[in-house]
């Protein structure tokens, strides 16, 4: 058996069909979406999960219409002035990954106030991942490491994971041990793709809004049973 994963990511799907089978408009979707966020934060907390990473805005989903765009915008600062208190009762640190630059102001300074207040917690570091992409970061991290070697201060010749490590959005968060898709796709969407080398994939036909603290119990629970091999055989790994 494994012992709980250190650190666990989730890709949140399935707002838009919840809401549809309600026969609700798609902003319910969200709505009860950031109730589901709220929910599994807490029983991550509880499970001493140390790493919590949420796909919660991707490059992709600027073109989706403009009404939805603005209105995920404004829920993500109202959830985060709403669980502000809760974050810090609970010791989380929050953390964001992605072009920053790129969100709107207000989503921005309010994302940077609380990391800024959140920074000395000791405990989860609760990452959302915001107009994030992974091929994005990759690039990016290239980009930044060839006007390195450009100016000399990187040789070409030292250049190894741990360089292409330090230039990614992610510096300080470890690989993924277990990866989450709600809704039944079956798909990586771009996210975090260094970091899921190994990850152990788990999906579920769950809707991302019905997803609860007992949803995340049982894909913790399956990835306890799961091996581990990292490329090795499975009598090395029991000898
Ligand atoms: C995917 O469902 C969900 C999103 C693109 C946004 C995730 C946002 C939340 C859960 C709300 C709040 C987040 C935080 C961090 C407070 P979808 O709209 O793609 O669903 P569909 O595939 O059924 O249309």
């Amino acid at each position: 058996m494994n012992k709980l994963p250190k650190h666990v990511a989730i890709i949140m799907d399935g707002n838009g069909r919840w809401a549809r089978l309600q026969g609700k408009n798609r902003v319910k979707g969200h709505q009860q979406g950031a109730r589901s966020v709220r929910e599994v934060v807490e029983e991550a907390t509880k499970k001493k999960i140390e790493f919590l990473t949420l796909y919660a805005f991707s490059t992709d989903n600027w073109s989706r219409p403009k009404d939805e765009v603005s209105l995920l915008m404004k829920l993500l600062v109202s959830s985060l002035k709403k669980e502000f208190n809760r974050l810090i009762t609970n010791d989380i640190r929050l953390k964001a990954i992605g072009d920053l630059n790129g969100l709107p102001n207000g989503v921005k300074e309010e994302l940077i106030y609380v990391i800024e207040k959140t920074k000395e917690n000791k405990g989860m570091v609760l990452t959302l991942a915001l107009n994030y992409g992974g091929k994005e970061e990759l690039t990016r991290a290239m980009k930044d490491i060839a006007i390195k070697v450009k100016n000399s201060i990187i040789s070409p010749e030292n250049v190894d994971q741990s360089t292409i490590i330090e230039h990614l959005y992610t510096q300080n968060l470890p690989a993924v041990d277990l990866l989450i898709r709600t809704s039944g796709e079956e798909r990586i969407s771009n996210f975090l793709l260094w970091h899921i080398a190994y990850a152990e994939l788990y999906f579920t036909k769950t809707l991302w809004p019905d997803f609860k603290k007992e949803d995340l119990q049982k894909a913790l629970v399956d990835y306890t049973k799961r091996e581990r091999r990292f490329g090795k055989t499975s009598e090395q790994l029991t000898s």
